[in-house]
């Protein structure tokens, strides 16, 4: 959209979530809370955005891509507050600014449009998401005229008698025109009982001035939901989570059991691959067609592995990568590690990856076998058709030849390995 710039604001210090990183960065599903809001803001195309930070901001802003504009709020003094820190920056624009808030991370591009849309075909002033909800404590409540004209919003502490049951909430999710927005928000005055300027009485001012002003409804509710406390966080990971196990199925994934399968965000998973029950699965992993992995696996981020392998139980594997074909059945940890093509990895195999300073990369080459109960002290590198008996102890910086067989504590060579 040619004329639309987009502030966040996440300077708030997060009381509820009682933490000592800023609310915006606790993960769900392994992705920042904020980078959900500057997910959608990236899909919509906003030409310009505007974070505001306060609480230990230098935390959030280390984390924020380059190309994001920070504006610092100095005094936490409240939502109307945290968007007048951004008027020097809107002083000669006239286009539509939206604004967003840093904790939504239920938030759907398609609604965000559809406020946009509206915004711009009805020239409203502002307009607004609102959800409808089982539980409106905590958020503000639309208040409307007649049940039509949007009137004010609510703040939860101010609402009183029937205005506290008034399902219809305010998401946090705003399209104003510029110029308007920063003119009027100078009106608005210090809440009576928090001391704090409220973004939310801009609408009853609106509404006073005669300004039009009009609202979209989510689609589900529970889009609308701003994480404020643990139990928020908790409840917005189990909806991104079986929003990420959904598109997995639909991608042609076998998931036996969805309510004992965890998958971050950012998870590659090819065709005819079946995830057994009781796997985590992090951020930044790929896996391959026709695998199976688990039950009780870890696949840990970053690690890549390659078609028709299978992981079995107790199992971890942290940062690798690993060929296709490839064996690892059961009880072993595979970390920092590069495994070819055909490898069979015992039970109970381990790669000793960290030296309590630094961790080492090892290297297992295509169709070597590691038997039961070794250990790989890293780095090592085991050669192609090469096989470490069980039990061995391959030591730190040890290189196997190409089809040979190591055994014992330390591993040493022991014969050829026979040409099948
Ligand atoms: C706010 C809305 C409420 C709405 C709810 C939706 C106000 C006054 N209330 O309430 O109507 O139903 O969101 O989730 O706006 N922030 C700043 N600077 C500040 C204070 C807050 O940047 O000085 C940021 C926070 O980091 C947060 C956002 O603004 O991302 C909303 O603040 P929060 O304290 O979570 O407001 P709610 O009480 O949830
Ligand atoms: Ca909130």
């Amino acid at each position: 959209m040619q004329d639309l710039r987009t502030i966040i604001l996440a300077a708030g210090k997060g009381t509820r979530m009682k933490s000592s990183i800023p609310k915006v960065l606790h993960e769900v599903c392994g992705k920042p809370i904020i980078q959900y809001v500057l997910d959608i803001v990236k899909s919509i195309g906003s030409l310009k955005t505007y974070v505001v930070l306060g609480h230990k901001s230098s935390l959030v802003k280390k984390y924020l891509p380059q190309d994001k504009i920070v504006i610092e709020q100095k005094q936490l003094l409240g939502t109307a507050d945290a968007v007048k820190c951004a008027a020097n920056y809107f002083r000669t624009y006239s286009g539509n600014v939206l604004v967003l808030c840093g904790d939504t991370p239920l938030l759907n591009k398609n609604v965000i449009r559809s406020i946009l849309r509206k915004h711009k075909r009805s020239k409203a002033i502002c307009t607004f998401l609102t959800a409808i909800v089982h539980d409106p404590q905590g958020y503000g409540r639309i208040i409307r005229e007649d049940a039509q004209k949007v009137v004010a919003i609510r703040e939860d502490k101010d609402a009183v008698g029937f205005e506290r049951d008034i399902a219809e909430i305010n998401v946090g999710v705003y399209c104003f025109k510029s110029k308007e927005l920063f003119k009027t928000i100078k009106e608005v005055h210090p809440n009576k009982k928090k001391k704090e300027y409220y973004l939310t009485d801009i609408i009853e001012l609106f509404f006073s001035k005669g300004y039009k002003i009009e609202t979209v409804e989510t689609e589900d509710s529970v889009e609308g939901l701003g994480v404020n406390s643990r139990e928020h966080l908790a409840l917005a990971e189990n909806i991104i989570r079986h929003k990420i196990l959904k598109k997995i199925m639909s991608q042609g994934v076998t998931v036996i059991d969805p309510h004992t399968t965890y998958i971050d965000s950012n998870v590659k998973i090819g065709k005819d691959t079946t995830i057994r029950p009781f796997t985590y699965i992090e951020k930044n992993v790929r896996i391959g067609e026709r695998c199976i992995i688990g039950p009780f696996a870890r696949i840990r981020l970053d690690t890549r592995i390659g078609n028709n392998v299978d992981i079995g139980n107790f199992t971890e594997i942290s940062r690798s990568k690993m060929g296709s074909n490839c064996f690892m059945k059961h009880f072993s940890y595979l970390g920092d590690s590069l495994v070819g093509s055909h490898v069979n990895i015992g039970a109970g195999m381990v790669t000793a990856n960290f030296d309590g300073k630094q961790k080492h990369t090892s290297r297992i080459a295509d169709y070597a076998f590691i038997g039961s109960n070794s250990t790989l002290i890293s780095p090592v590198k085991i050669g192609k058709k090469a096989v470490v008996g069980a039990g061995s102890v391959v030591t730190g910086g040890k290189i196997v030849p190409d089809g040979r067989v190591v055994m014992g504590v330390p591993a040493k060579i022991v014969a050829k390995k026979e040409e099948k």
